[in-house]
């Protein structure tokens, strides 16, 4: 039976640039696939059919792993079924990329199942008509996104060499919401790439930016709390990650870390922690 992770991610810093007219952003940001994960299992079935083991999700047409297997079974005219199992593992609405991770790990364990031929590009194209970031948890590397944020440059040899610690409140912010309070600028943008492979964590803390963060926390203070307690327990640079409201803490000391996430836990986070080299 396919069985497939869909990990999470963290943006190292996020610029929104421009609108486009589309109704689209372009921006430019960091993806850094996390091993705090989602589990997809897909086995034959009649008709396309998913169970969840998370309740207040809607296991029908509007949950993105029925429609990617759909958008998938269309493009190749695949006339048998398929039942996808997710264990929803990742916290939701929390700027972790968890909906577009399933809907990835759903391509590619249906690929599987259905013994498809499915070039790279074609699989890219059916990712994007998911969601801007489907095509990197396709990719599922470090990369500098641009564009939508398919746009993706590998960073593939780029490994934090810190322990991270991640911190989701029990807050879900709406992405559409997010992008609707942000005026764009292009203007005087550092090289986010160049600042995250300097390692330097003070310069970390003044260009790597992510613009959702003054808007997001104006309205939830709990989330600039959260960030607080990363830094006082030690973090060298935190951030939010995405339009929020998971935060991540970045630090040189690994019992620093741990207690971090004791504290974040306390304070009614759900965490997670990443060591360097993943894990
Ligand atoms: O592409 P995705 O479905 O994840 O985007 C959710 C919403 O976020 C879009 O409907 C849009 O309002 C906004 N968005 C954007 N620019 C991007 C990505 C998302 O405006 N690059």
């Amino acid at each position: 039976m396919p069985t497939d992770l869909a990990m999470a991610k963290l943006n190292l810093g996020l610029h929104i640039l421009r609108r486009r007219p589309d109704g689209f952003h372009d921006l430019s940001t960091i993806f850094y696939p996390i091993g705090w994960a989602d589990v997809l299992e897909a086995q034959p079935a009649e008709h396309l059919q998913m169970t969840c083991t998370e309740d207040s999700l809607p296991a029908d047409e509007s949950n993105l792993v029925m429609q990617a297997a759909r958008h998938l079974a269309q493009t190749f005219g695949v006339r048998t079924g398929a039942l996808v199992h997710l264990e929803k593992v990742l916290p939701m609405g929390a700027g972790l990329g968890g909906g577009s991770s399933d809907a990835a790990a759903t391509l590619r364990v249906l690929c599987r199942l259905w013994a498809l031929r499915c070039s790279r590009r074609r699989l890219r194209r059916i990712a994007l008509e998911l969601g801007s970031d489907v095509p990197f948890f396709l990719y599922g590397r470090a990369a500098l996104a641009s564009g939508r944020g398919e746009e993706l440059h590998p960073m593939a040899d780029y490994a934090m060499p810190f322990t991270l610690v991640v911190a989701a409140p029990p807050v879900h912010v709406s992405t559409a919401w997010a992008f609707g309070q942000i005026r764009p600028t292009a203007h005087e943008r550092p090289d986010l790439e160049e600042v995250v492979r300097s390692n330097d964590l003070d310069r970390w803390h003044r260009e790597l930016t992510n613009d959702f963060e003054r808007p997001v926390m104006s309205v939830r203070p709990l989330l600039k709390a959260i960030k607080r307690l990363l830094i006082d327990t030690g973090a060298g640079f935190a951030s939010m990650t995405g339009s929020g409201s998971a935060l991540y803490g970045v630090f040189e000391s690994e019992c620093d870390a741990i207690a971090a996430c004791d504290a974040a836990r306390q304070a009614g986070c759900r965490t997670w922690i990443e060591r360097p080299g993943g894990g």
